[in-house]
């Protein structure tokens, strides 16, 4: 297996925190991997985020990308929080935005756009703005962009948490399938324990801080995936462990 970011040793503190959020993280992800990060509300899973993605720079500890120290900037692409679509801009000419930076022509960056809005369960909506949208429908074109800068590693920072259940199950196997084809390496945050394991190939527990070592596990179900996982008795089981986890930090990486 290939490793394709590894985080080494990470010490860092927002300026004037009594404590560290995080005090020697390291944390390895594999190549093609799908890791989730789940931990309670402001335990630091954008601010790691933020780290890997190198909008934070003053940490101490390594990054390595694909074994070396590359700029995260140019290798590795972050759908934040909230989608950040630009409302004068239609579906297409959202999409199309990391493909003009590249400087392709308006022509053939539109091109490679429309050949993708299928997929993405955007067809017929090229001309729509983000305000026509629905929820799960700005979520997929913000995905569609990240997947056409051809970074290799894509971070999401809790995509789904706004949309509403049914609209989450239905975004959670569309991404599996995604993730599937198009084969990115996925490091997925979300506080939501259920989504962690129905989505990660791998799991970290983020407990409370300082985060230093983080509690990891395997997930042993096969892809693809579908809900009526959720009522499996090993998943119940994972889902009470790492509840407890949460609640009482503890260790073994
Ligand atoms: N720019 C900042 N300056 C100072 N403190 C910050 C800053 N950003 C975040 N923090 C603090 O760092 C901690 C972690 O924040 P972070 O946003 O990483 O949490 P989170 O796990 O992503 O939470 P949530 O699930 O609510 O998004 C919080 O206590 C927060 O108040
Ligand atoms: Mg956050």
């Amino acid at each position: 297996m290939i490793t394709e970011v590894k985080l080494k040793e990470i010490y860092y503190s927002y300026q004037g925190m009594e404590h560290p959020i995080f005090d020697k993280l390291s944390l390895t992800v594999q190549r093609g991997e799908f890791v989730t990060l789940v931990g309670p509300s402001g335990c630091g899973k954008t601010t790691l985020l933020e780290i890997m993605a190198g909008l934070i720079t003053d940490f101490s500890g390594g990054i390595l990308l694909d074994g070396l120290k590359k700029l995260p900037l140019g290798n590795i692409s972050l759908m934040p929080q909230e989608d950040l679509l630009l409302p004068w801009r239609t579906v297409l000419e959202n999409g199309a935005l990391p493909l003009e930076i590249k400087g392709e022509k308006k022509s053939a960056a539109n091109q490679q756009v429309r050949e993708l809005l299928r997929e993405f369960g955007l067809e017929g909506f090229e001309n729509y703005y983000p305000h026509q949208l629905s929820g799960g429908m700005r979520q997929r074109v913000a995905f569609l962009r990240s997947i056409l800068t051809g970074h290799r590693v894509l971070l999401l920072d809790e995509p789904f948490s706004s949309l509403d259940a049914l609209t989450r199950l239905k975004m959670q196997e569309w991404l599996i399938t995604m993730w599937q084809k198009f084969q990115p390496t996925i490091i997925f945050i979300t506080h939501d324990v259920e989504e962690a394991i129905f989505l990660g190939q791998s799991i970290y527990i983020f407990s409370m801080v300082p985060n230093s070592k983080l509690k990891h596990y395997q997930v042993p179900f096969v892809y693809p995936r579908n809900h009526s996982l959720l009522g499996n008795l090993d998943f119940v089981q994972l889902r009470q462990q790492i509840l407890a986890d949460m609640v009482w930090g503890g260790a073994d990486e």
